[in-house]
């Protein structure tokens, strides 16, 4: 079969790697890609929102399926677009992905459903922010209700801060339209867990665990960036966790949707912080989590595709995604300034290193090919060398001695992805 896949970050490489080892398919395109999926797959010059020229390539491609994870995308509607064409596409509608477009509707459907999370108020108007602010319990979250990049989340110690946070998101519009409704809610802590799921509009099937790390500095540190590695699975996620989350949430979930008129299907990835009251969603995402899943999918066994011809058929409940019982570790290699301002167009070299190496992979992020024809840097994020091993601190071990063998000017990376294992060694 012919299947397109939209995207072209360091997650979609993954997805497009795990999607190349289903014997179902025999031709990959990737619209845009980068330069590592073009190794992989054939990239076409087509943007991720320009839903038109997508459906157009895949009806005159004879496409059998269309595969998107891009929080953009999925909210703008590519899902409807495609099926009004009669186009069959693995993804969430956008009736669906609002669980991730709006923290404000996630919020409201965790308390409507009696699913566990932090305590929060809604606001579109500041003067009401401001004054709420005065009353509230620090250190307090502010988050903007739209999408921004995995940055619109501000964790503000003093109400100094809190209130340089209002004007930063609902005053000054750091992050557009996406802070015109803010959510202010109850500072937690705890470990971070995240949690992907197959989903199919009722039935969910769970992936293994992982880790991200958030913040840009060692010792978790810095500004918040879209995730600057991450290890698989998640030595904290115990089967106390797992049954905790099986029945307080992941279905409770599955169903409010349902009850809601908006099924979810595609990738449901939960956001959790295990608390010292138990378990609680941090926030919804309605795809594969990036760089979660350049540690998730490399462990996968099962046939991505027939786990995603399920979620569209409604038939999940008839498969079983299977993991390896091994560990992954991935660590990002971003450009020096990242997520702050950053040069591209530096030529990477050592790729080649990982040519052949069974057990490593270097995800692309943000890279391109120049005039010369050599790989560049063109993104904040610009590879996720990952490493599987028979443990984490193996994956761990093989992931940083990966890192090593590619270069760019101005690479920066953190040196302690998977430190939190060693509490568990
Ligand atoms: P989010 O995009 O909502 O997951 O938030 C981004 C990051 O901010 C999370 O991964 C947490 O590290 C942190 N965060 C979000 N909400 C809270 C909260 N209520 N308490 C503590 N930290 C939080
Ligand atoms: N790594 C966090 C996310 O994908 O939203």
């Amino acid at each position: 079969m012919k299947v397109l896949l939209v995207g072209g970050g360091g997650r979609e490489h993954a997805i497009a790697e795990a999607i190349n080892r289903s014997p179902q398919v025999d031709k990959l395109y990737c619209a845009p890609g980068n330069a590592g999926i073009a190794k992989i797959a054939e990239c076409v010059k087509i943007g991720t929102m320009d839903f038109e020229a997508l459906t157009a390539f895949a009806a005159d491609n004879e496409i059998d399926l269309t595969v998107c994870s891009m929080d953009d995308p999925l909210c703008a509607g590519i899902v409807d677009a495609f099926e009004a064409k009669g186009l069959r596409i693995f993804g969430t509608p956008a009736n669906a992905a609002i669980i991730e477009g709006s923290k404000a509707f996630s919020k409201d459907l965790m308390k409507k459903y009696g699913i566990p999370t932090a305590a929060y108020e809604i606001f579109d108007d500041p003067e009401k922010a401001l004054a709420y602010l005065e009353t509230a319990k620090m250190p307090i979250v502010l988050k903007a209700s739209g999408l921004a990049l995995g940055k619109g989340v501000l964790i503000c110690n003093t109400l100094d801060d809190a209130k340089a946070g209002v004007a930063e998101l609902m005053m000054d519009k750091k992050f557009g339209d996406a802070g015109s409704k803010i959510v202010i809610e109850e500072f937690m802590t705890g470990r971070e867990v995240s949690v992907l799921a197959f989903a199919d509009g009722k039935t969910y099937k769970l992936m293994s665990s992982s880790q991200d790390h958030k913040r840009a500095g060692d010792g978790d540190t810095g500004l918040n960036t879209g995730g600057m590695g991450t290890f698989s699975p998640s030595p904290f996620y115990t089967e106390e966790v797992d049954d905790y989350c099986r029945k307080n949430i992941y279905q409770k979930t599955m169903d409010a949707m349902a009850a809601e008129g908006r099924p979810f299907r595609g990738v449901l990835y939960f956001g959790l912080m295990l608390t010292p009251d138990g378990p609680r969603v941090l926030e919804y995402n309605t795809r594969f989590g990036d760089p979660e899943t350049q540690v998730v999918l490399p462990r996968l066994k099962s046939d991505i595709i027939e786990i995603m011809q399920a979620c569209i058929d409604g038939k999940l409940d008839s498969v079983d995604p299977e993991f390896e019982d091994n560990a992954a570790v991935c660590v990002v290699i971003a450009s020096g300034g990242y997520p702050g301002s950053y040069e591209k167009g530096k030529v990477i070299t050592g790729l080649e290193n990982f040519d052949g190496k069974e057990g490593y992979y270097c995800f692309h992020a943000g890279t391109a090919f120049n005039t010369d024809g050599e790989t560049v840097t063109s993104g904040g994020r610009v590879l996720g060398v990952t490493a599987l091993g028979d443990t984490l601190i193996e994956a761990r071990a093989n992931a940083y001695k990966a890192a090593e063998w590619v270069h760019f000017d101005g690479e920066y990376m953190r040196h302690d992805i998977g430190k939190a294992i060693d509490a568990v060694k």
